[in-house]
C-alpha cells in the first residue's frame, strides 16, 4: 500500500496534489511519502515483533539523509557498504550498535574507519577480507566483531544481475569453507565470529528461496554448536519484492510466518537490512512531456526525465507503471516513454497502454523510491534532481536540485594543458 492516490482526477502525495509540487520545485522530482516509508518499516517490525529483530535499513537503495533519519528514529539501523554510507550513518545519528557493514571489497581505510566508530560487526565476503580485517584490528589494538557472509547457493528468482547467493556469485563464502574458517578461528586472534549473514537477492517475491537458505544455514548452526562454537547473530539480510506490476509479493506478515518458524529454532538474534520493500513505494519520479513524437512505426512521449535519473528500466529491463498526474479517461495506444539522453536504451517505458497525454503535461513513473536516485548520475551534464518529503500537508525539499556549478566542481583544467 502507498500513498499516492488520485483525488478528484488528480494525483495527490497523501493530502498534497504531486501538481503543485512538479510546479513549485520543478521536474524531473522525486516525490517520497513519510507514511508510505515509515508504514513499511513498522509493517515489518510488527509482522517480527516475536523475536524483535534489529532491521537494518540498506542505505544504498535510497541514501537520503531525511529518509535515513526518520527511519533511524523510529529505531531502525542501517546497512551500510562503503566509507560514504558510514558517513551518512554518522550524519543522521544512528548508534553505531545498529551498524552492520556488508561489500565484496572493503578498502583498508573504510575498515580502520569502520573499527574506530565501533559499527555492530562487518559481514565479511572472502577469506582475504577476513584475514585482512585482523591484520587492521590487530594493528589498532582491538579485537572486533565480525560475521561471516554465507552464499548458500539458492536460486533467488529475480534477475540475474540481482541474484547473490549463487556460488557463481562474486558474494559471501560457501559452507565448506566457511565450516573450515570457523574451525581455524584462533588464527584470527583480533577477531570475534560472532554470526552469520545472508543475502540471496533483491526483489524477491516468494518466500521458498528464503527458507531453502535459512534452513541450510541453520542445519549449519546447528553442526557448529555441537562443535562448541556458539554464535549470537543471524542476518538474513534483504530482498523482499515489492509491486511493480502484477506481481503478488509476500506480506511482511507472511513472509514473517514463514521464515519465524526455521528462525526461532536458531536461538540467534536476527536481522534483517530490507531496502527496497521499506522506500520503493514511497517514492514517484515526476516528468514533464516535453513532445509527443509520432513517427511512422510508433509513438513517443519524450519526457524531461532520463535514463540518468532513473535507470532501473535501462539496465535490468525493469518495469515501472508510468500514469499521468491527471487522470484521463478515454483511449488507450501504445507508446515508449524516452529520456532526452543520446542512447536508445534511455526509456522509462517501453510499449506501454497509455491515455493520450498532451505535451507539457505530466507524468509519474510508480515506485521510484528504491534504487531511484540512489543510482542517478550526471550522464550527459544533467543535473540531478530535486527530492521532495510529503508528510500530510506540508512538503519539504530534501535535496535541491544540481547547480550547473556542481557538475563541475571537482574538475581542473591544468595550467599545464593551455596553450599546448
Ligand atoms: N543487504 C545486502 C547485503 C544487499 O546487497 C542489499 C542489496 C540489500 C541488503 C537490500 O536489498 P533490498 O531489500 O533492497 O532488495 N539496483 C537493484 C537492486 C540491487 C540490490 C543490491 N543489494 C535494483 O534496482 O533492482
Amino acid at each position: 500500500m502507498h500513498e499516492f492516490k488520485y483525488k478528484h482526477g488528480e494525483l495527490y502525495c497523501e493530502n498534497i496534489k504531486v501538481r503543485d509540487l512538479a510546479l513549485r520545485f520543478e521536474t524531473p522530482l522525486y516525490v517520497y511519502s513519510y507514511h508510505t516509508l515509515i508504514d513499511h518499516y513498522l509493517k515489518l517490525k510488527d509482522a517480527f515483533r516475536k523475536i524483535e529483530p534489529l532491521i537494518c535499513y540498506s542505505v544504498k537503495a535510497n541514501s537520503n539523509l531525511a529518509i535515513l533519519k526518520a527511519l533511524v528514529d523510529k529505531g531502525a539501523g542501517l546497512d551500510i557498504v562503503s566509507g560514504g554510507e558510514l558517513f551518512r550513518a554518522q550524519k543522521v545519528g544512528c548508534p553505531v550498535e545498529r551498524i552492520v557493514y556488508a561489500s565484496v571489497g572493503k578498502t583498508d581505510a573504510e575498515i580502520k574507519d569502520a573499527i574506530r566508530k565501533k559499527i555492530l560487526f562487518f559481514n565479511v565476503e572472502s577469506l582475504p577480507e577476513l584475514r585482512n580485517i585482523d591484520r587492521i584490528a590487530k594493528k589498532l589494538g582491538k579485537k572486533i566483531n565480525v560475521a561471516i557472509r554465507i552464499n548458500p547457493d539458492v536460486e533467488a528468482k529475480t534477475h540475474k544481475y540481482i541474484t547473490t547467493g549463487k556460488i557463481t556469485n562474486k558474494f559471501g563464502i560457501d559452507l565448506k569453507s566457511a565450516h573450515k574458517i570457523l574451525l581455524l578461528r584462533d588464527e584470527f586472534p583480533n577477531l570475534v565470529i560472532c554470526g552469520l549473514h545472508i543475502h540471496i537477492g533483491s526483489q524477491i517475491t516468494e518466500s521458498a528461496p528464503y527458507i531453502a537458505a535459512i534452513a541450510k544455514v541453520s542445519a549449519f548452526v546447528a553442526r557448529l554448536k555441537k562443535k562448541g562454537i556458539i554464535l549470537k547473530y543471524l542476518n538474513i539480510g534483504g530482498g523482499l519484492g515489492i509491486i511493480y506490476n502484477k506481481e503478488t509479493p509476500q506480506t511482511a506478515k507472511k513472509f514473517a510466518d514463514k521464515v519465524l518458524p526455521l528462525l526461532e529454532k536458531n536461538n540467534l538474534e536476527v536481522i534483517l537490512e530490507p531496502g527496497r520493500f521499506i522506500v520503493g513505494n514511497a517514492g514517484i519520479l515526476v516528468a514533464r512531456i516535453l513532445y509527443v513524437k509520432n513517427t511512422p512505426k510508433k509513438k513517443f512521449y519524450i519526457v524531461d526525465a532520463g535514463m540518468n535519473d532513473l535507470i532501473r528500466p535501462a539496465i535490468y529491463g525493469a518495469y515501472h507503471n508510468v500514469i499521468p498526474l491527471k487522470e484521463v479517461k478515454g483511449g488507450r495506444e501504445k507508446a515508449d516513454v524516452v529520456g532526452p539522453i543520446c542512447e536508445s536504451g534511455d526509456f522509462l517505458a517501453k510499449e506501454r497502454k497509455l491515455p493520450r497525454i498532451k505535451e507539457g503535461e505530466y507524468l509519474a513513473v510508480m515506485g521510484s523510491g528504491a534504487y531511484g536516485f540512489s543510482m542517478s548520475s550526471n550522464y550527459n551534464s544533467r543535473r540531478r534532481p530535486a527530492e521532495v518529503m510529503v508528510v500530510k500537508d506540508k512538503v519539504y525539499m530534501i535535496r535541491s536540485r544540481d547547480a550547473y556549478d556542481d557538475l563541475v566542481r571537482h574538475e581542473k583544467i591544468p595550467f599545464a594543458l593551455m596553450g599546448l
